[in-house]
């Protein structure tokens, strides 16, 4: 596998493979990888004949310094797993060579809309500014025909095609399902970080949103969200940041139900410091 450290080089490795292969798939990452990361690799592998990852925590997107300083970097064991799934390059910049003039410069791309206003947009604030910055560079740089990200963060995967539609980026987006873990927790690279205890509390999370899903048509989004809420925050060691029932194409919260596989329940919650989300399609 390429390592490939700055722009000058990614670039130059991307005209050179252009020539031979028609089709590149690319898979950003901030690290930290686990097998959801590495689904979105085999998929780009199956897909194209040529798979580029890259490994960047991408500072502009960290609304919490902490959280920021807190991400887990796992740099070896990364390289090893991309090896192991057979990826053919990955792009590991520095802060430096993604933003040479300070990290706050172009950050407001463009305006996104609602759906960068609500839920993560609203309780992250800048955050999506931050991912669709570093985004549009990275696809600048690698120029994929296909650019593989993963379901589990769905709203950045319609922020980011909005922001290739915005911009008419040649770069069509497949969304890769969400890998979880045996007993339903999504795989994240904050899992990491959580202690035994909250390891065992946050399959809640899914199990809510299953649950969810079994009560369509029986009672209402609102009154069901509500009552969920409650519920979770009960639960010691959970804080709800937001739990909502939307449109899974505008993302505005649903007064009545969708037909069916057109409801998105939503959730995001704090186990301690660490921010855990996930999504279900219903
Ligand atoms: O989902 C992520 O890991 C990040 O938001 C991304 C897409 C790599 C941009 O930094």
């Amino acid at each position: 596998m390429e390592i490939l450290h700055d722009p000058i080089s990614l670039r130059k490795y991307v005209a050179q493979k252009r020539q031979t292969h028609s089709s590149i798939g690319f898979v950003p990452t901030m690290g930290a990888l686990h097998s959801g990361h590495i689904s979105l690799v085999r998929k780009s592998l199956e897909n194209c004949q040529l798979t580029i990852a890259s490994i960047f925590v991408n500072p502009t997107q960290f609304n919490d310094p902490n959280d920021f300083l807190k991400y887990p970097s796992t740099l070896d064991a990364d390289l090893e797993m991309l090896i192991h799934a057979g990826c053919d390059a990955v792009f590991v910049p520095q802060v430096s060579d993604m933003y040479p003039k300070g990290v706050e410069s172009g950050k407001n791309v463009m305006d996104l809309g609602y759906i960068g206003q609500c839920m993560e947009g609203a309780k992250r604030p800048g955050h999506f500014d931050g991912v669709i910055q570093i985004v549009h560079l990275l696809l600048d740089m690698v120029q994929p025909d296909i650019l593989f990200l993963g379901a589990k963060d769905i709203q950045q995967v319609k922020v980011i095609s909005k922001m290739i539609q915005h911009f008419q980026l040649p770069v069509s987006v497949v969304t890769v399902p969400t890998v979880r873990e045996a007993d339903g927790l999504a795989m994240s690279s904050r899992n990491m970080r959580l202690s035994a205890q909250q390891r065992q509390i946050a399959p809640q999370l899914y199990k809510t949103l299953n649950s969810i899903s079994n009560m369509i048509g029986k009672e209402e989004p609102s009154v069901l969200t509500k009552s969920y809420i409650e519920y979770l925050n009960q639960t010691s060691g959970i804080v709800v940041d937001y739990l909502e029932i939307v449109d899974s194409q505008s993302l505005m919260p649903l007064k009545s139900w969708n037909e069916k596989g057109q409801n998105l329940a939503c959730i995001a919650a704090f186990l301690g410091d660490i921010r855990l989300i996930d999504n279900l399609l219903f």
